[in-house]
């Protein structure tokens, strides 16, 4: 059984996704361990509770440095002993010391298709308002591995979403929510569940 944390900021709708999937099948051989949140607030955390999830909120906003809190930030994931952390809408960098004690086993939802619309400054609205800006007739969502870089990690899944006349940032974010995150995230958690992914030469591959 794959043992997941699932890290979040906000409202929740891929964890909502992740948990249904496991509630009906869709996703075999993984549990939600632990749900952890930057904000206290997080609509997420209400969502776990909801479910009867181990959740708890971590802030770098109560450390005195970003040190201290990437360090109690490392030592609380650790607590929960999880073979996979979800990056579900979580809008905290995730600490080097992390990423090397994860190396392939942490994942991220992004709402665009990677390398167009990621790295500094693309989360949650503004990836759409700037696929609307360029005009693209295309765009959609990834899943990849997280690196030592902002969203350049070996790509699991990604899937295309259209872009209509009138789209706003909202319509378009709801559109690659419903027809995209929502179903990739899990895929993708259920593929790595049941060793489904290998990385090679820094690309992911469904075997
Ligand atoms: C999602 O659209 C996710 O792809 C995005 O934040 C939203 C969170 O929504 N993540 C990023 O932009 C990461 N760069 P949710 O809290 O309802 O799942």
């Amino acid at each position: 059984m794959l043992k997941i944390a699932v890290l979040v900021s906000g409202g929740g709708t891929n964890l909502q996704a992740v948990i249904d999937a496991i509630a009906d099948g869709t996703i075999a051989n993984a549990k939600i361990e632990a749900v952890i949140s930057n904000n206290k607030n997080a609509y997420a955390l209400k969502r776990a509770e909801n479910h009867g999830i181990k959740n708890i909120c971590i802030s770098p906003k109560d450390f005195e440095s970003r040190e201290a809190f990437n360090r109690e930030f490392l030592l609380k994931l650790n607590s929960y002993q999880v073979d996979l952390v979800v990056l579900a809408g979580f809008l905290v960098v995730i600490p080097p010391e992390m990423i090397a004690a994860y190396k392939n086993r942490i994942i991220n939802i992004h709402p665009s298709l990677i390398p167009s619309f990621c790295g500094t400054g693309f989360y949650g609205l503004k990836v759409h308002e700037g696929a609307l800006a360029r005009g693209v007739k295309l765009t959609g969502a990834t899943v990849h591995f997280v690196d030592e870089g902002t969203d350049t990690g070996p790509i699991l899944l990604q899937k295309a979403v259209a872009v209509k006349e009138g789209d706003t940032p909202e319509i378009l974010q709801r559109r690659v929510m419903e027809e995209a995150e929502w179903k990739i995230l899990p895929e993708a958690i259920h593929l790595i569940a049941n060793g489904r992914i290998a990385v090679e030469d820094g690309k992911a591959v469904v075997r």
